[in-house]
């Protein structure tokens, strides 16, 4: 069928046609806007979850709910070279530039002057101006002492008083945030846990792997109690089947059952997963209906497209020595791996495997569920190690 038409989005961050499976989530955010908008306070949010589950296009929809209500929101990546202060600074600029008015109150004033002092705290050839002479309105500014903690707090508080006094609330997200320093961890904690308790109009939802919970609270003790946490994974069978289904159905297309039941099998149901076979079996058939012949092609070229690209691009990323500590892993399956067990089967101790484990880490190939274990950040990948010739 026709490839421009094809309603499947595999890819990072790309929206599904058909977002499926997240309402629970999706009531919470609406809920915690809600709250927060009649002057309640709502506990911030973390999504948690492998690599292709379905983070991203989660706290992406919690971004256009919240712009929709006219919050302030703030949607930034951390790991990408660029510091929490940067990023906040940069996202921060298009909500508050459409708030900016000669005839704003003066929290709001207030507010925009903080933010320029945020943002001068990185970069002191900043222009930003709003389009306003600030330098006239009452308080505000002072968010550049250069501790990131004490800037942080100032902007969230100076910035949620303003987004109060236009009857909305201040909202910040960060994807990757296992990513953040540990500095930036314990400010982000910090902040939240003192907007909670002095009920200003702002909260957070932060997207990261599964480390995420253990980072946080190592961050700071209390992050157990102060987030909620909400494990973002694949889908069952039933959802599985709508997330297939329903893309087809807006274009007038629809899917036999048992090819149906053949990709949602082949992809046990992980949304990005779902998505690529989804678009191969579309390329593939002549249509109205993706027939169960569609779907074993699909299903062939989407294992293809899989192998050449999602798990070999991380396979490429390891060295050597990280390729033998992998496999070793692989022997475990998808579901994690004793690193005592692991060096056993290698034949050294624990300890020297050190410096190979934090650097698959660093990569992103694995991450440390609990201390002394280690898994794979994705699904399948234990399978594909397990294809590969040994050298
Ligand atoms: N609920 C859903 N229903 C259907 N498809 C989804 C759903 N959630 C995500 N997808 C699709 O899955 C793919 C991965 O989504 P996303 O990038 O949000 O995952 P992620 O968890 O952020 O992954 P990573 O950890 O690699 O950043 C995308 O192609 C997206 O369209
Ligand atoms: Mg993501």
């Amino acid at each position: 069928m026709d490839p421009v038409l094809n309603p499947y989005a595999p890819g990072a961050g790309r929206l599904p046609a058909a977002l499926v499976g997240r309402d629970s989530q999706l009531d919470r955010w609406r809920i915690a806007l809600d709250r927060i908008e009649a002057g309640r306070t709502a506990q911030p949010l973390v999504l948690y979850g492998l690599r292709g589950v379905g983070k991203t296009v989660l706290l992406t929809r919690f971004f256009s709910i919240a712009r929709d209500r006219n919050w302030i929101v703030a949607q930034v990546e951390a790991g990408t070279g660029k510091s929490l202060r940067e990023a906040l600074g940069e996202a921060l600029h298009a909500p508050l530039a459409d708030l900016a008015r000669p005839s704003a109150g003066k929290r709001l004033l207030k507010g925009l002057k903080t933010a320029l002092s945020f943002k001068a705290s990185y970069d002191t050839g900043g222009t930003w101006t709003f389009g306003l002479d600030l330098t006239e309105s009452a308080g505000g500014g002072g968010a550049d002492t250069g501790m990131f903690e004490t800037d942080l707090h100032k902007l969230a508080l100076d910035l949620s008083e303003a987004a109060e006094e236009e009857g909305v609330g201040l909202a910040i997200l960060i994807d990757e945030a296992q990513d953040l320093t540990p500095e930036e961890l314990a400010a982000v904690c910090s902040v939240a846990h003192i907007a909670g308790q002095r009920g200003w109009a702002c909260t957070f939802a932060l997207a990261g792997l599964p480390s995420l919970p253990r980072v946080l609270a190592e961050a700071k003790s209390y992050a157990e109690r102060l987030f909620v946490f909400e494990r973002i994974e694949q889908l069952d069978q039933t959802l599985a089947r709508k997330a297939l289904v329903k893309p087809a159905e807006l274009e007038s297309a629809r899917w036999d059952d048992d090819a149906v039941t053949l990709i949602v099998q082949e992809t046990s149901g992980y949304p990005y997963f779902l998505q690529q076979f989804g678009q191969e079996t579309w390329n593939e058939a002549i249509g109205p209906e993706l027939t169960l012949s569609d779907a074993r092609v699909g299903a062939a070229r989407g294992r293809a497209a899989l192998d050449s690209g999602f798990f070999r691009a991380r396979w490429d990323r390891a060295t050597r020595a990280e390729q033998r500590y992998l496999r070793a892993m692989a022997d475990d399956g998808d579901t994690g791996s004793a690193s005592g067990d692991v060096a056993a089967r290698l034949g050294r101790s624990v300890n020297s495997f050190g410096p190979v484990r934090a650097n698959l880490i660093a990569k992103g190939l694995i991450f440390a569920p609990e201390h002394g274990v280690v898994a794979f950040t994705v699904p399948g990948m234990a399978d594909f190690i397990q294809r590969q010739p040994d050298p």
